[in-house]
């Protein structure tokens, strides 16, 4: 009678959509909790490629009932589009997915806002996915936003003016043109119509008597801990609660439901968009890991920032998130290196050195700390089991379990589904 949680505890795209696909066949039930489109989850299986944005990756498993819970903002345009991709796979959507009627709306002027704060930010800005996200979580704190919900409503497009016009003032004090909106309301009518039709619903009863039921649920993280609202590097983080905490808001459930708390993490770092990152490579060696990780935003298609692991960070996100095991990924991805460097500690301005995660903000002067292994260097394409790994890649698994005392209990060694080496 448990809910295990799976989050990534950097600054996303550690593997969180590869992880979910391989362990679904041990739950019944998969929900997103948090984020919305600015996330992009890949799996790779039978050859295919898929990048889910919305939608939960349990969706490629026969029998798994996937919820997107009330924490999540949700653009209708993207899922519509997400499901029309899907067609190929038969997927049944009432069926197999859920979507609560408490899950805020993106209305096609908060991409608009979203662009309008980012310009007006100018060298300051966040870097966001441009999908709306930041202007929607703050109408619904501000107690002003759609849910999904209202779109049953017969006065659904009386609501939608009503805000809409708002957003209009705010967009014209920014002196944004709004030449794009006509097409985007078109596609947006077009999707709430499409909406209609999916399985809508209050998707914490479901959770909650899944649960109860002794069903296993899953529920799946989007971003990582240090982009979370409160406990990333603000103001450069996203606008959700990323962590554990996140999924009992964001789908309905007690804290006392929570079972395994999943951490999952890149063998190295990275991180896209603006803000601090203390590891960060600017030689041939981040060159190195962009190469051969492919680290290109799933969603933007923006270069991602590389750098060496940075313990303290990974610390502080096991430690807000209660994590009980770890799972390391892209490991195949520092083959080439003849060492690998992970950060220990900061040093100081005044000398002094500190392994605690410094989240303030940007202009906080450190220097990273590191210590340097042995790298493995050489391929781990033939590997199958965790026993067979090369000498060097398991004393940097025993290094960082000694450090975070938690066991990293799985080793990614490729995109692909069965490139997953359990220990
Ligand atoms: P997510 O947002 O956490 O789901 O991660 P993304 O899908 O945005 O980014 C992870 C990228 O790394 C995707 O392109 C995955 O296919 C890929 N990937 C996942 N695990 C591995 C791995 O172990 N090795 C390599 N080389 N690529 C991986
Ligand atoms: P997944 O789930 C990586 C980053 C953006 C930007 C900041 C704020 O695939 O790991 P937002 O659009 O949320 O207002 O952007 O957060 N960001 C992500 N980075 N992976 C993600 O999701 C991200 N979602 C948002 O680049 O710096
Ligand atoms: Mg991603």
């Amino acid at each position: 009678m448990k809910m295990d949680v799976l989050l990534g505890l950097q600054w996303g795209d550690e593997g969180k959509g590869k992880v979910v696909d391989y362990l679904a066949p041990a739950y019944e039930m998969v929900a997103r909790f948090q984020g919305g489109p600015n996330a992009g989850h890949t799996l790779e299986f039978d050859g295919i490629k898929h990048v889910l944005h919305q939608i939960p990756s349990g969706i490629f498993r026969n029998n798994i009932h996937n919820i997107i819970g009330n924490g999540v903002v949700l653009d209708p345009v993207v899922l519509k589009k997400e499901i029309e991709a899907l067609k190929k796979f038969n997927i049944d959507f009432r069926k197999n997915l859920a979507i609560s009627k408490k899950a805020t709306i993106i209305l096609p002027t908060h991409k608009l806002l979203d662009a309008a704060y980012e310009k007006s930010k100018g060298e300051k800005k966040i870097g966001s996915t441009l999908k709306g996200i930041g202007p929607t979580y703050q109408d619904k704190i501000g107690r002003v936003a759609l849910r999904v919900g209202d779109m049953l409503a017969p006065d659904f497009k009386e609501r939608y003016l009503d805000i809409s016009d708002r957003h209009r003032s705010i967009l014209d004090y920014y002196q944004y043109k709004l030449n794009d909106l006509p097409a985007l309301e078109g596609e947006f009518f077009d999707a709430v119509e499409f909406f209609k039709s999916l399985n809508l619903v209050e998707t914490e009863f479901e959770v909650n008597a899944a649960i109860r039921a002794g069903r296993k649920v899953l529920a799946e993280g989007a971003q990582g801990s240090l982009l979370d609202i409160d406990f990333g590097s603000y103001p450069f983080v996203t606008s959700s609660s990323t962590m554990t905490a996140g999924a009992c808001t964001g789908l309905g459930v007690p804290p006392s439901v929570i079972g395994e708390v999943f951490g999952i993490f890149k063998a190295y770092c990275t991180r896209v968009g603006s803000g601090p990152f203390p590891t960060e490579l600017f030689n041939e060696e981040g060159e190195q890991m962009r190469r051969d990780g492919n680290e290109f935003g799933s969603t933007t298609g923006r270069a991602r920032r590389c750098g060496w692991l940075d313990l303290p960070a990974l610390k502080y996100s096991i430690m807000i998130n209660g994590v009980t095991q770890l799972f390391m990924m892209k490991a195949d991805v520092l083959n080439n290196f003849e060492q690998i460097r992970v950060c220990t500690g900061y040093e100081l301005p005044d000398g002094s050195v500190t392994d605690h995660y410094l989240t303030g903000s940007s202009d906080e002067v450190i220097k990273p700390v590191y210590k340097t292994l042995k790298g493995w260097n050489c391929s781990l394409d033939e590997v199958a089991h965790y026993k067979d790994f090369p000498d060097e890649l398991i004393n940097y698994v025993e290094f960082l379990e000694n450090e975070l005392n938690v066991p990293i209990n799985m080793v990614s060694v490729g995109p692909d589904r069965k490139k997953t080496i359990l220990k």
